[in-house]
């Protein structure tokens, strides 16, 4: 297969909310997913998950839990990229025990990943630590830089979605790169694709993708930003 160059790429990915029936190959999807998972994301602790969903029965449910949007309802493979905040200290083992294949861990990232991340992951039921942690930074922080967050549950959440969501855009660019269309969506009802797909209260589902053959109905016009003189800042 032939590939485009890096920035067609990024032209040719826009969010496509019809599809063709014809059907995208498995293996454009599985390029797409490990291209997903070596994105850049927190601590490298890879705190996601992407459900690939085959079931036809599975698949229904889920085209419904997005609200039967046209993206959902026309996507040939739908997956539902989630970030979790229970699956951390396994990939922390994980990644120490692949360190030590190449010799001792430094001193500093066993402190890292053995205090630190416990440190800030931590949490209790009624948020005590959190008030704790937020106490001891902002008093730290006072007299030198000092890390302010995450120190609530709502913070972790922030940290590891913003990896999945990351993981999910290298998953577009890469069905955009082999000449299929997708779309993300944020449209749905999280506690029934929570339901379908078993997923427990420590998971977020940051949002489902639809992939397809693109249906050139299925672009909305042309593609529109606001001035970057409004976004971009050279301070
Ligand atoms: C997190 C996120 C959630 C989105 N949710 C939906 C959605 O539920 N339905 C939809 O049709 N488009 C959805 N979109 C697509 C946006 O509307 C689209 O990216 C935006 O209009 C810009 O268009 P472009 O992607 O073609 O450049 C979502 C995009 C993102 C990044």
């Amino acid at each position: 297969m032939k590939y485009m160059n890096f920035f067609d790429v990024v032209d040719t990915r826009r969010s496509v909310r019809r599809f063709t029936q014809t059907p995208v190959p498995d293996e454009v999807i599985r390029k797409a997913l490990a291209a997903a998972l070596k994105a850049p994301n927190s601590s490298n602790l890879q705190c996601w998950e992407f459900y690939w969903v085959k079931s036809p029965a599975k698949k229904a449910e889920l085209v419904e839990a997005c609200l039967s949007q046209g993206a959902a309802r026309t996507a040939n493979h739908l997956i539902v990229a989630v970030s979790r905040l229970d699956t951390w200290r396994r990939n922390r083992d994980l990644l120490i025990e692949d360190m030590q294949k190449t010799g001792p861990v430094p001193k500093f990232v066993q402190n890292y990943y053995l205090k630190l991340i416990p440190f800030l992951y931590a949490q209790d039921a009624l948020g005590i630590l959190a008030m704790i942690k937020c106490l001891a930074f902002n008093a730290i922080g006072l007299f030198k830089p000092m890390l302010r967050r995450p120190v609530s549950k709502a913070d972790l959440f922030e940290v590891v979605t913003k990896s999945a969501a990351l993981a999910c855009e290298n998953f577009m660019l890469a069905i955009a790169a082999q000449g299929f269309g997708s779309c993300p969506m944020e449209g749905f009802d999280e506690k029934r694709l929570q339901r379908i797909l078993n997923l427990n209260r420590k998971c977020h589902v940051v949002m489902v993708i639809g992939v397809g053959d693109i249906d050139a109905a299925g672009i909305f016009g042309p593609q529109y930003r606001v001035d970057s003189k409004l976004v971009v800042h050279e301070v």
